[in-house]
């Protein structure tokens, strides 16, 4: 056991456990009985996972966030909607250039440096979520090189500054507990304009890649249920993270 992350957040991470290696934080909050605000944090995982089934690992310990947080009594809205509010609050970790690629992707440099994958866990009655971080932290520049990894980024490849893991642990559980307090209490409604300003993907023309058809449209905005309101020869479409995945033509975006 590592020291307690530095931290002022109050439920977020009061019960919190590290543990060297793992399968996927996720999947082992996903199985055991914890409290609400429980965080889990590993040195390595092993079994990783990221969206759309793709795997989530490999980084030496010390060189990556692997973090998950459990949030109890969730409602099916609210799945939709963390993702986006757990962006926020990554993003406001890594500093002033770090932008969200919709609906949660952190990059810098238009490079990804942060991965989110929120699941639901039902047991019983109890609609949980498990809400999954990876960030990079202090990977050379050279690891993407050698992992073939072209559109992803360090905080330090970028900034040159190295930032140990329980150090962005405590920052994150720091923006995210009022996030998740006020979303509680008000919804997603008063993150709206914080998080549009920082999606990078709005004004842009991305491509709407589904499973018949692919559609080159406009972003415009983000919907009230955190969808992507997009636009096309004047007529107006909302997509969904998971219906369809957001390409930008030029670059990463
Ligand atoms: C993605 O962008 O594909 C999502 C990546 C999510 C990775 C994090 S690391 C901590 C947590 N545990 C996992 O197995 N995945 C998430």
């Amino acid at each position: 056991m590592e020291e307690l992350p530095v931290s002022r957040a109050v439920w977020c991470g009061k019960h919190w456990i590290y543990l060297d290696e793992v399968g996927s934080t996720n999947d082992y909050l996903k199985k055991g009985d914890f409290p609400d605000g429980t965080v889990v944090i590993a040195g390595r995982q092993t079994a990783g996972k990221g969206r759309r089934g793709k795997s989530w690992s490999g980084a030496p310990t010390g060189q990556a966030l692997y973090l998950s947080v459990l949030f109890h009594s969730m409602k099916p809205d609210d799945m939709g909607l963390l993702p986006l509010l757990c962006g926020l609050a990554a993003a406001r970790t890594l500093g002033d250039a770090a932008r969200i690629k919709w609906p949660n992707d952190v990059l810098l440099h238009q490079k990804k440096v942060c991965g989110i994958l929120c699941e639901s866990r039902i047991q019983g009655s109890q609609v949980s979520a498990v809400c999954g971080i990876g960030i990079n932290l202090n990977q050379p520049a050279a690891f993407f090189v050698e992992n073939d990894l072209p559109h992803a980024t360090s905080l330090l490849s970028v900034t040159g500054e190295e930032r140990p893991v329980l150090t962005e642990a405590g920052m994150l559980l720091d923006e995210l507990e009022p996030i998740l307090d006020q979303y509680r209490r008000e919804g997603f409604a008063p993150f709206l304009p914080a998080y549009q300003a920082l999606c990078a993907t709005l004004g842009r023309q991305v491509q709407v890649i589904r499973a018949q058809q692919t559609v080159t449209a406009q972003a415009v905005s983000i919907a009230p249920d955190g969808g992507l309101i997009c636009s096309k020869d004047g007529e107006t479409f909302v997509i969904r993270a998971g219906e369809a995945s957001v390409r930008g033509l030029y670059g990463y975006l």
